[in-house]
């Protein structure tokens, strides 16, 4: 698959089977998308153009380099909201821009609730975050809006993909490179990723 990029890391696949178990509690689970959030994160931005940066240290003149980039986060709410702090961790002057969506239960489709976008993108970069990539319904509405406002440079990082997910993001924006955790096996008959790790949004709020 093109364009997707599935983390090789040891402490990835640590993490996401601590996070994958039904007996992780929400707290537990909370600290894991985070920590999963900025490993992720790190793997995701390994391409970021610098431009050159004088710097001195206590003992000579250098020049350094600093990231080009403005760099907006892209929660998709509610489940995206996770992932935030574990990014800043990397990126503390980013932006963040909300977007609410949720998932029809019948139908799947994403409904927008929420998005506060200002007129012109004030960001050169977005990284969208949701954990769960599954119809792919969510991300590919996320990237839409997105690059309606404006935006011309757009990564996807979640942590767990379906394949039917990937292939519905890939055909629509395949200039989008989706950063995962890992990529599963399919979608159950309720839109659910199997293996998966169940609902990431309950999981992380306590509203199972
Ligand atoms: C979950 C998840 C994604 C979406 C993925 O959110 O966080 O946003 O489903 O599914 P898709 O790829 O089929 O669109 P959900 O709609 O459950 O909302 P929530 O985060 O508020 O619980
Ligand atoms: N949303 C989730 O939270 N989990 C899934 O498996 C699919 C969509």
């Amino acid at each position: 698959m093109d364009n997707v990029f599935p983390s090789p890391h040891p402490l990835v696949a640590h993490k996401l089977t601590l996070l994958r178990d039904k007996r992780t509690d929400p707290q537990t689970f909370r600290d894991l998308v985070r920590e999963l959030a900025t490993l992720l994160t790190y793997e995701a931005t390994a391409d970021l153009p610098t431009r050159p940066k004088p710097v001195e240290t206590p003992l000579a003149a250098m020049t350094g380099a600093e990231v080009s980039d403005t760099i907006g986060l892209v929660p998709i709410l509610r489940a995206g909201l996770g992932m935030v702090e574990g990014v800043w961790n990397l990126l503390p002057g980013a932006q963040v821009w909300h977007i609410g969506l949720y998932r029809d239960e019948r139908t799947l489709r994403p409904v927008e609730y929420y998005n506060k976008l200002p007129v012109a993108p004030t960001v050169t970069l977005c990284l969208v975050l949701d954990p769960m990539l599954a119809t792919g319904g969510s991300a590919v509405a996320t990237v839409d809006i997105l690059k309606r406002w404006g935006v011309k440079r757009i990564k996807f990082v979640g942590i767990i993909g379906a394949p039917e997910g990937i292939a519905h993001m890939q055909e629509r924006h395949p200039d989008v490179p989706i950063h995962l955790a890992a990529i599963d096996e399919r979608l159950n008959d309720n839109g659910y990723i199997l293996p998966g790790l169940g609902d990431a949004g309950d999981r992380q709020f306590g509203t199972a």
